[in-house]
Formats: structure tokens, sequence, C-alpha cells
């Protein structure tokens, strides 16, 4: 009797066990071998290495990758189709590297940033969209063959790209290079929180703002509020441009409450600021950062091995190029690292006309950054700390010099200051001594690759790697056909809902009503026995 239950039991085990496995195996399919499609229209070349890293990790996974890009990306796999539209011409490049310039010659702020952003970026907006309207995008979604099982848009200052779902009937996931932000929590309702310093305020992990700070972060998150209303104008003006005479497509309102996911490049646990994130939010910090290095070309390696007294890389990123720097700046920079001891990288893109030459420097067009600084003699990195460059040196426990210009970048290396993992000097007014004490200081005094390096332990110390992160969450929103039961109601409840504007009012109405019968209330009384009293008393008195 009990035997027999117990193989009863076996037995139904054994098939709920193999129904399981069948389960999870049709699961599996589904989400194998998917056809993604990955739309990143932006000019940034550090944003495309972010983006292309994900789709690089999808690739590896054997699915079926297609891009379609504005620039050339770096980051390549054999999985991967590249679709290259160039939309910039010579002209609209030099106008971009103009406003870039113009940064980098004052101090970067807030304000310059803004400007930027508002004058000669506003270009670089609406450039973005000529990509959805040219002839090869198009080809992708008219080819009745092209069956995407998920979107990609490259988040920046485009999100008029939440028409892909609908364009594709495929579900969205917008993949940003940066911690979240106000400009992408609007998608999935990520609260805003005021212990939440914005990007550009520089608060080393675990500290708070101060007062000042907190005033500055409250204004620059209304301003970005601000412009993003003003963009938001813009976004549903391109959207209606491009799609607006499709009757089969939603409103803008409507697919800009259909987003998926969120891919941020950040890692809060170790990086900071701590803030509460909704599900669909995914942070998958470091993306761009290879588990195992490629091995360098053969110049940058005979370079690095030979140094002896540890080298330093020197790049102002991909942004920025040589002769965006003012030239008395650019030759104090030479005369510091033509004197230091360390053999010396430096990132400088017109080769026929560098800074001057030196035994201890190699000029190079472009660099494989994360490669140079997993390199064990590399002793510095300076930097002009933008987001993707940080974390790299991070990760390799390589302390930074930095020399923020604009963005993101001054809050950035303000933080990596903080923090102990090297300094921060302002590029313009630095003087030669200056920035070679600076140099001395980081690489001699060895505080700063300890922080590092516990920095790094904390960083590399996750359940999933940002690689196998991307992979999960792209096949989980596949095989459920998107994630709208993800979705924070916030993305629904609208300006006055979500801040309980409405509930104010109502309070304000109900306490000005209860105040308006109470005084009638006590007038009535007044006038029913008081004033009735003193009115009989003054009868007979009289
Ligand atoms: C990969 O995806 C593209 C775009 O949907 C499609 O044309 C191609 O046939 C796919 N290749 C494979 C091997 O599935
Ligand atoms: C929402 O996304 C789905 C795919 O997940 C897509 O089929 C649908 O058309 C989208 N709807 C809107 C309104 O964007």
């Amino acid at each position: 009797m009990t035997q027999s239950r117990s193989t009863w039991l076996g037995c139904s085990l054994g098939s709920l066990l193999a129904v399981l496995v069948l389960v999870l195996q049709t699961m599996n399919q589904e989400a194998e071998g998917a056809n993604i499609l990955g739309v990143f229209p932006g000019h940034g070349p550090s944003h495309l290495i972010v983006h292309m890293s994900v789709m690089k990790a999808l690739a590896e996974k054997g699915h079926n990758v297609t891009t379609i890009s504005t620039i050339v990306p770096k980051v390549t796999h054999k999985n991967i189709k590249q679709i290259v539209v160039p939309l910039i011409t010579p002209e609209e490049e030099k106008l971009l590297n103009s406003g870039i310039s113009g940064m980098a010659k004052e101090k970067g702020s807030i304000w310059t940033t803004m400007k930027v952003m508002v004058g000669s970026m506003s270009m670089m907006v609406e450039k973005q969209v000529e990509l959805l309207e040219h002839p090869r995008f198009q080809e992708l979604h008219q080819n009745k063959d092209n069956k995407f099982d998920v979107v990609f848009a490259g988040f920046f200052v485009n999100s008029y790209l939440v028409g892909l779902g609908a364009r594709f009937n495929a579900p969205v996931i917008i993949c940003w290079s940066g911690a979240p932000m106000l400009w992408v929590n609007k998608f999935l309702g990520n609260p805003e929180l005021s212990t939440v310093p914005q990007m550009q305020i520089g608060v080393a992990q675990g500290e708070v703002m101060t007062f000042q700070q907190r005033i500055q972060n409250f204004v620059s998150t209304l301003s970005f509020d601000a412009l993003d209303a003003y963009l938001e104008i813009k976004y549903k003006h391109f959207y209606n441009r491009v799609w607006g005479s499709d009757k089969s497509m939603p409103s803008y309102e409507e697919a800009k409450q259909n987003v998926s996911l969120v891919f941020c490049n950040s890692h809060a646990i170790s990086e900071g600021p701590i803030r509460a994130n909704v599900p669909a939010v995914v942070e998958v910090g470091g993306i761009q950062i290879k588990n195992k290095p490629d091995p360098l070309p053969q110049d940058i390696k005979e370079f690095l091995d030979k140094a002896k007294n540890g080298a330093v890389l020197f790049s102002l990123g991909s942004n920025l190029k040589g002769e965006h720097i003012k030239p008395d700046v650019v030759s104090t920079i030479f005369k510091a690292l033509s004197s230091i001891k360390q053999q010396v990288i430096w990132k400088w893109e017109d080769l026929e006309k560098t800074p001057g030459k030196a035994s201890n420097i190699l000029y190079k067009k472009w660099l494989p950054q994360d490669d140079i600084l997993a390199h064990p003699n590399i002793k510095l990195f300076i930097t002009h700390a933008g987001k993707g460059g940080v974390s790299e040196a991070q990760y390799h426990g390589v302390p930074m010099l930095a020399l923020p210009v604009f963005g993101d970048q001054p809050g950035n290396a303000d933080k990596l200051a903080l923090s102990g993992y090297g300094l921060s000097l302002d590029l313009n007014s630095m003087q030669v001594e200056e920035f070679k004490e600076a140099i001395k200081e980081i690489t001699e005094n060895p505080k700063y690759a300890q922080k590092l390096k516990a920095f790094s332990q904390l960083y590399r110390d996750r359940p999933m790697s940002a690689q196998e992160s991307v992979v999960y969450w792209t096949e989980y929103v596949i095989r459920h056909h998107g994630a709208p039961h993800m979705q924070s109601p916030l993305v629904k409840m609208g300006f006055m809902a979500s801040n309980n504007y409405d509930i104010y009012i109502l309070a304000i109405l109900v306490l000005y009503i209860l105040v308006k019968i109470n005084k009638i209330f006590w007038l009535f009384i007044w006038r029913k026995f008081v004033a009735k009293n003193t009115q009989k008393t003054k009868l007979k008195q009289n």
C-alpha cells in the first residue's frame, strides 16, 4: 500500500519533472537564436561602445543580431550584421566639434552643458531622425522576411525611438550609457528622489549631499525637467514626422508607455549613489569591459612591456580631439608628460602634427583603452572622466588624474577624487608643476591603488556578470513578449496623480469649505444667541 503510493508519487513526480523539463526546453527554444535589432542613431562613439557591447553579449550567446548606426562601431562580432548609414556631413561635423571645443575652453558646468545641449547639439538631436527616414532603415521593416523578437533603442535625446515597438511589432528595450537619470526614468516610472544626486554633482559613496549641494541638485533637476519638457515637444514633432501618416501606428504618448526595460551602464552597489530602482531598470555597469583583455597591437605591447618605471595612459576621450584644446594647454601637458620617468601613451588624432617629440611618449590615434588599462605596467590613467573610461580604470584598479570638460565629467571627476581613486585638476588653468606634482602623488602614494583594489572587488562581485544580466533579461523579455507586468503604475499616472497634487488640491478645498462652514456656523450662533441677547439687553436698558 505504502509502496504503491510512493511509486505513484515517484511516477507523478517523474512525469511532472519531465513536463517541467519540456516546458523549460520550449521556453529556452523560444529565446534561442532570436532575431534582435539594435537601432543606434546617436553620434557619440563612447555611447555606441556601450550599445554594441550589449549586442555583443547577445551575439556571443548565439542570437542573430542586426544593428543600424550612423557611425562605424568599434565593437564587433561575427553574429552581428552591421548596417552603417553615415549622416553627418563634414560641415556639420565641424559645427558639432566647435560646440565641443567651446566647452573644452570654458570651465565645465551644468550651464555650459545646458547651453551646448540646447545649441549645437539640437542639430545632433534632429540629425538622428534622419536615420529613421533613410531607405536602409525603411528596408528593415518593409522586408517581410525580417521578423525581430526584440528591438534595442540606443538612447540619447531621441525618445521618439519608442515607436520602434509598434513598427516592428516587438518589445522595446532602451540602452543607456550612464546611471539611471531623469530622461530614462520617465519611461518606466523610476522615481526621482531627493537623496539621489544628479550626474554632475559629485558625492562620495555613502555620503549625504550638503545643503548647498541639495539646492544645486534641486535646481538642476528642475532644469533637466524643463529641458526635457522642451525636448518632448520636439520628440512628438519628430515622431509624427516619421510615423504620423501611418494609421497603424499608435500615438507618441501610447508608444511611450510601452517600453519593456532599460539597461543602464552603472552599478550602484559599488559606485553609488544608492537609489530605489523599479525592476525594469537593469544595471549592467561595465558591460563594455572584457573579462579577458584582447591581445594588444604589437607596438603598444612592446612600448608597455619595456616600461620599467611604469606607464601612463593619457586620453581625453572620443569626443574631445586634440585640436579642441587650447594650444598653451597642450604645451603645458607636453612639458609635463615629456619630463616624467614613466612611459606615456597619448591619444592624439593628428599624427602629422603632434604636440612634440619625446622618447617616452607614443602618440596613437585610436586606442584599445580597456585592453591597455588591463596591462600590469599601467600606473596612471589621465582622463576627461567620461563614464566609460572611469569604469574601465576602476575595474582594472588603475588610479586616475581627471581633467573633466563637460556633461557628466565634472561630477564623475569630483566623485572619483572624493572616493580616493585619484585627483582632479582644471584642464585650462593647471600649471606644468601642478600637473607633474599630481602625477607624482598618484603614482607614488599607494593609497589610491589600495582604494581602487577594494572598489574593484566590490564591482566584480555580482550574482550575474553584466553580460549574463543582458542575456537573461533580454531573453526574459523575448519569452514573455514584452514586460508590461513589470511596469510601474507611475508610467500611466500623469503629472497630477503621480505627485498627489490632485489630493492636495482636494484637501485644500475641503479645508477651505470646513473653514467656511465653521465661520457660517459661529456667525449663526452669534446672531441667534449673543447678538439677540445683547439686543434684548439693550432694549431693556432703553
Ligand atoms: C538574421 O536576422 C535577419 C533579420 O531578421 C534575417 O534576415 C536573417 O535571415 C537572420 N539569419 C538567420 C540565420 O536566422
Ligand atoms: C507595444 O509593444 C508590443 C510588443 O511588446 C507591440 O506589439 C505593440 O505594437 C506596442 N504597442 C504600442 C502602443 O506601442
